[in-house]
């Protein structure tokens, strides 16, 4: 079970990252950044919520509440770690950092190429998910929290519910970790099975992105699972 007394370390400090750890944060968990240089914060008045004044990706806003330690501090005694660094660093960052046996690890990150448009481009395990998972075998990773944009994480209330969040990982007390830690955060954190569909993951988060560049539908949606009212 994942509770406000579970340590969390989101590392990367950019868009997703702050917003993962804001709302975090709002929800009473225990949590702090791992970031590869850790300044004092100078903004100290700044908002910690992300704002989001147009359709162009926003710029993220400091959470002052949340601490900033160095990678190796940040993940030495979590019980999970979420990664919101890019797709090409994930790796290098966590296979040289202290990761507690068992730790549950929760990928954000989406291995996208540009081509008119974003294309799905994983490495040789076919996710990002797998790539990490057989990097780190005393990890239990989960992929989650990457198809919908920042703004998403920050505030997944929609016109009718809330943002689906869907959980994909082998180890399944992980994986209902997560879901329920994705609908105490306001999603709704929805089963996505095993590890492999993690590709299915991405690709979604690739729709999102093309829908929301290229599609011109901005970045104000997300998926959202409907089915028949019941009889
Ligand atoms: N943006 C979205 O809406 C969105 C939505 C879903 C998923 N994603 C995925 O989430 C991940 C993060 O995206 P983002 O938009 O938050 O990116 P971002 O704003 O560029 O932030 C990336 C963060 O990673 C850090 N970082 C980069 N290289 C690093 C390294 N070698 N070691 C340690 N830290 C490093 C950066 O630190 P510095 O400040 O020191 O450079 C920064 O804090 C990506 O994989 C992306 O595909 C993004």
């Amino acid at each position: 079970m994942i509770d406000s007394l579970t340590p969390i370390a989101v590392l990367g400090a950019g868009r997703v990252g702050q917003a993962l750890a804001s709302r975090l944060h709002e929800a009473g968990f225990h949590v702090w950044f791992g970031v590869r240089e850790a300044p004092p914060l100078k903004d100290e008045g700044a908002p910690k919520r992300l704002l989001v004044e147009d359709e162009a990706e926003p710029e993220p806003l400091p959470v002052p509440e949340v601490p900033r330690l160095g990678i190796h501090d940040a993940v030495r005694h979590a019980g999970v770690v979420f990664v919101a660094l890019p797709a090409a660093a994930a790796r290098e960052v966590l296979v040289d950092a202290p990761l507690p046996n068992g730790v549950i690890v929760v990928d954000c990150t989406n291995p996208v190429r540009w081509d008119n448009g974003p294309v799905h481009d994983p490495p040789a395990e076919g996710s990002m998910a797998a790539h990490l998972a057989a990097a780190l075998p005393n990890a239990r990773v989960v992929k989650a929290f990457n198809h919908f944009g920042a703004e998403i994480q920050s505030d997944p209330s929609m016109a009718h519910g809330s943002a689906d969040a869907y959980v994909a990982a082998d180890d399944a007390a992980a994986r209902a970790d997560v879901i329920a830690l994705a609908s105490t955060l306001g999603f709704t954190g929805r089963d996505a099975g095993p590890l492999r569909n993690a590709s299915l993951l991405e690709a979604l988060a690739v729709l999102w992105i093309h829908l929301a560049t290229v599609g011109g539908q901005g970045r104000q949606f997300a998926f959202v699972q409907d089915g028949r009212p019941s009889a």
